[in-house]
């Protein structure tokens, strides 16, 4: 194990807080920032090792205007969730997936990474620091969000030579403003989210900056998000700007395979086992764009989207609709099956949640 270097007195047993749950209009959340109360912060040096971590009040943090993330977006995010049982006790859903991924994105964007056990230990300090914030059973869940990232300063292109991990939480209800109504997307055909040889397999801040042209432009019309295509071909599927995609043709389920330009979201790992284990014959392909013509459902998947059906595809001025504005059975099921078991109302038959 690494040896850790610890940066000043950790909170963790003696921050201060009621137990009982906040006052918030639970029925209206949606996925905007509420602010919580602590947050964990943890740095390393040039000897590319973490300091044992801290919880401290959640506010903002003091950055180098040189800093690496800053000029040169050196910086990674990660997104997993927190759901209250009504035992009142905690899930964390596959915290240590979340940790793994950080540490592949970590290695492409050239910054050292938590530790597996590092990573977890600190969502369950952040989550339990904040537990008044998690939504009462079925009202939404804690949104946890770690952030890697060079704060150190840089003058020249290279990487900081020093990095903070970050976490901070806040309770969340549905992403899209639809709700659980089917979204309505458009493919675009002229921007694209990823390259072959880029960063599009790995959660860096700059895949998300790059999308707001495109998903600002498809709001204006009327759209949920946008949905890309290839950027070689300008044919097959890749993703939403903030979800993966999956077609749904008869008992087939269709998504496009991991090739180093989409990422890898834990929810469509995650879906794809649910749906093997109901029956369903899963493909990991090259998924064309014609496909969604005469496809019987489409659905996202994603840490903050869940699973969220589709309605409605745009692509060139034509509109393919699904389902009749209403959930398709298919995303219905899996939406069921996913949640029930992280929310702890079924049996975790996957082994996939932590209890805290
Ligand atoms: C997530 O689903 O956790 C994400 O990171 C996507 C983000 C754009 C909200």
């Amino acid at each position: 194990a690494r040896p850790v270097r610890r940066c000043g007195a950790s909170l963790a047993s003696n921050y201060s807080q009621t137990s009982e749950i906040v006052h918030l209009d639970w029925e209206n959340l949606g996925f905007g920032l509420v602010q919580t109360d602590y947050m964990y912060i943890a740095k390393c040096g040039q000897d590319g090792k973490f300091c044992k971590g801290e919880l401290v009040p959640f506010g903002p943090i003091a950055l180098n205007p040189s800093s690496g993330v800053l000029n040169y977006g050196q910086g990674l995010f990660e997104g997993l969730k927190a759901y209250r049982k009504p035992d009142e006790s905690i899930l964390l859903f596959r915290p240590e997936e979340n940790a793994l991924r950080m540490q592949t994105g970590a290695e492409r964007m050239c910054m050292p990474a938590p530790s597996v056990e590092q990573f977890v230990d600190a969502v369950k300090q952040t989550v339990l620091a904040n537990k008044r914030w998690v939504p009462p059973t079925g009202k939404g869940s804690l949104y946890i969000r770690p952030l890697l990232m060079g704060s150190g300063a840089v003058l020249g292109l290279a990487p900081a030579p020093e990095y903070t991990f970050i976490i901070f939480v806040s309770p969340v209800g549905n992403y899209f403003k639809e709700g659980l109504a089917p979204i309505n997307l458009i493919v675009e055909d002229k921007f694209h989210r990823a390259t072959p040889g880029g960063t599009g397999c790995v959660k860096t801040i700059g895949n998300y900056a790059s999308v707001l042209m495109a998903q600002k432009i498809a709001k204006e019309q009327g759209y949920s998000d946008v949905l890309y295509l290839d950027a070689v071909h300008k044919k097959y599927l890749e993703e939403v700007s903030s979800c993966n995609i999956f077609v749904v043709k008869g008992n087939v389920i269709s998504t496009p395979a991991i090739k180093g330009t989409i990422l890898p979201g834990i929810t469509r790992k995650s879906i794809i086992d649910v749906a093997v284990s109901k029956g369903f014959q899963v493909e990991e392909r090259l998924v064309s764009v014609d496909e969604l013509l005469d496809a019987d459902e489409v659905f996202c998947t994603g840490t903050a989207v869940v699973v969220s059906p589709v309605g409605s595809i745009t692509y060139q001025g034509k509109r393919v609709e699904y389902g009749h504005q209403g959930v398709g059975v298919v995303s219905q099921l899996l939406y069921t099956s996913l949640t029930s078991l992280q929310m702890g109302q079924t049996e975790d038959w996957m082994g996939w949640t932590m209890q805290l």
